[in-house]
């Protein structure tokens, strides 16, 4: 039985697949996550339409009329103590955050980055791992620390990368798994169910071995 649902709010910056797969999953009345507002630096970022659609509070932190990150991030931080929220998700949140929102966030704040950390931090990650030659590519959820896309790892999903991709068809395969991985990493960090111990997050073991993933596949 969940005592009290985590509130939780998703900060989007576009077209919001991510927040999404989030809200849906939280739709679930097991979820342990309710989410209780949708916010966005940008006024015309797409995502915002599902988010309206489905009734949620919206609300709009335009960065570009504030006079600098850390009067943006207080006018947001105002926002989300309204709102009560205990968690905060990054789904495609194109601002670099500074120490001081991140410390008053430290452990409750989780991000969704496209590969497969420690590699290709930053941005263009499909475009990089094709130029690289990788076989296997995929997406991270983890806590956000003070450096960009570090911190604590909560879940990955691993993907194939075909001869034929692009990097426009590597992301569809990889941007699937997000849609996954984010919400069943929200589940486990809402739940509480989950160990840091240093830089690893322990979430219990599977109960049967996990299949490896093999490219290409070796009968
Ligand atoms: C995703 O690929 C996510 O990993 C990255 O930004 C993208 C956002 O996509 N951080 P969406 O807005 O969730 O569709």
């Amino acid at each position: 039985m969940i005592l009290r649902r985590k509130r939780t709010a998703i900060l989007v910056s576009g077209r919001g697949s991510n927040m999404r797969a989030l809200v849906e999953a939280a739709q679930g009345p097991d979820f342990p996550a309710e989410i209780c507002l949708v916010l966005s630096n940008r006024p015309d970022a797409p995502g915002l339409a599902f988010a309206k659609e489905k009734g949620l509070a919206v609300a709009v932190v335009d960065h570009k009329i504030h006079a600098g990150r850390e009067e943006f991030e207080r006018s947001m931080q105002v926002l989300l103590e309204l709102h009560g929220i205990d968690l905060v998700c990054l789904a495609g949140f194109m601002r670099l955050l500074t120490p001081w929102f991140i410390g008053q966030w430290r452990g409750r704040l989780v991000n969704i980055h496209p590969a497969l950390l420690p590699a290709y931090r930053g941005l263009h990650t499909h475009a990089r791992a094709l130029a690289d030659g990788v076989k296997i590519h995929g997406c991270t959820v983890h806590f956000v620390v003070e450096a960009m896309d570090e911190g604590p790892i909560i879940a990955q999903a691993a993907v194939p990368v075909l001869d034929t991709d692009t990097p426009e068809t590597l992301a569809a395969r990889v941007l699937a798994q997000e849609h996954i991985i984010y919400p069943a990493a929200l589940g486990h960090i809402a739940g509480g169910s989950y160990t840091v111990r240093g830089n690893r997050v322990l979430l219990g073991e599977p109960a049967a071995e996990p299949l490896p993933l093999l490219v290409p596949p070796v009968a």
